[in-house]
């Protein structure tokens, strides 16, 4: 971390190292917050309407008042942010709690002020050789809650779940509720069965990954056989090629499940889908 890095807090600019909270915080006590990461790709916001409507979503769910968003103008404030880091590729974060109570308890105050924070995060996608390559991945139950589609800082099962599949030398834990594929511990999840790529059909079980729009706009771009659907565990396993998507890394093709070698490699329509990826990237930045 840079010693002169700039963030957000509660309306001011401060240096990251010296940013403070109050331990009264519900964000720090409940996990009582949402989140949001953005991409920047050579200092440009990337799908940033998308998130800022799943943030705004992700608010009204857990009855914060979403209007904040369009009153602080956080779109100025990614750029302020962008132009006193010189961020060129980084991601922003974006951490909104129901803010400070009197004392600790569970029933929260009806007016009490949330708290923003916006900050910057460096990050180094795979390489295209890692990408070829392909990555390891575990299979794990979802035993998470069924508000999955809100993206809450109450991240613990999360982080069990990816520290396992750390554990294990793989690089996601793909989710399974009830004998079917939900999504990754932090990622949306793909599959391609005979040259069609198939996705969980969006629901509260799984969150509505803003990669994984980026993806299926340019998979009806390119007129790619595509389909929403339930996928169950053998689904998952007798797929030809599965691949994972994040707004860090947004085609991770995924060679090997558990025991299972799913390909030698990266297959041919998951190369081809992060390569239209690629390009569209390029041509956003340029
Ligand atoms: N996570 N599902 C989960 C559980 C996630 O945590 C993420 C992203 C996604 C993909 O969402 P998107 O395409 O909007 O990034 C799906 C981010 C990277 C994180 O928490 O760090």
């Amino acid at each position: 971390m840079s010693q002169t890095e700039t963030v957000y807090l509660d309306g001011n600019y401060t240096q990251k190292n010296e940013a403070k909270l109050s331990i009264l915080d519900r964000g720090f006590l409940f996990g009582d917050g949402v989140y949001e990461l953005v991409p920047i790709y050579n200092r440009h916001i990337f799908y940033v309407e998308n998130h800022l409507k799943r943030l705004k979503s992700s608010l009204n769910s857990i009855n914060i008042d979403s209007s904040i968003i369009d009153d602080m103008q956080i779109i100025d404030i990614i750029k302020d942010l962008v132009s006193k880091n010189n961020y060129i590729n980084h991601y922003i974060y974006i951490h909104i709690s129901r803010g400070v109570d009197k004392t600790r308890n569970h029933i929260y105050a009806k007016s009490g002020k949330p708290t923003v924070l916006i900050m910057g995060e460096s990050y180094i996608p795979f390489s295209k050789q890692d990408i070829k390559k392909g990555k390891r991945a575990i299979c794990e139950d979802d035993y998470r809650w069924l508000k999955s589609n809100i993206k809450s800082t109450s991240l613990l099962a999360n982080v069990l779940i990816k520290n396992k599949a750390y554990d294990k030398k793989a690089y996601e834990a793909l989710l399974i509720r009830d004998g079917y594929l939900t999504e990754g511990s932090a990622s949306n999840v793909f599959i391609v069965t005979n040259n069609v790529i198939k996705t969980p059909v969006l629901s509260n079980k799984l969150l509505p990954g803003i990669t994984r729009k980026f993806l299926t706009d340019l998979i009806k771009k390119y007129n790619i056989e595509f389909s929403e659907c339930e996928i169950s565990k053998d689904d998952l396993f007798e797929s030809d090629e599965i691949f994972c998507s994040s707004s860090t890394n947004p085609v991770v093709p995924i060679t090997q499940l558990d025991d299972k070698v799913i390909s030698k490699e990266a297959g041919q329509v998951s190369m081809t889908l992060y390569q239209h990826a690629q390009n569209f990237i390029k041509e956003f930045q340029s």
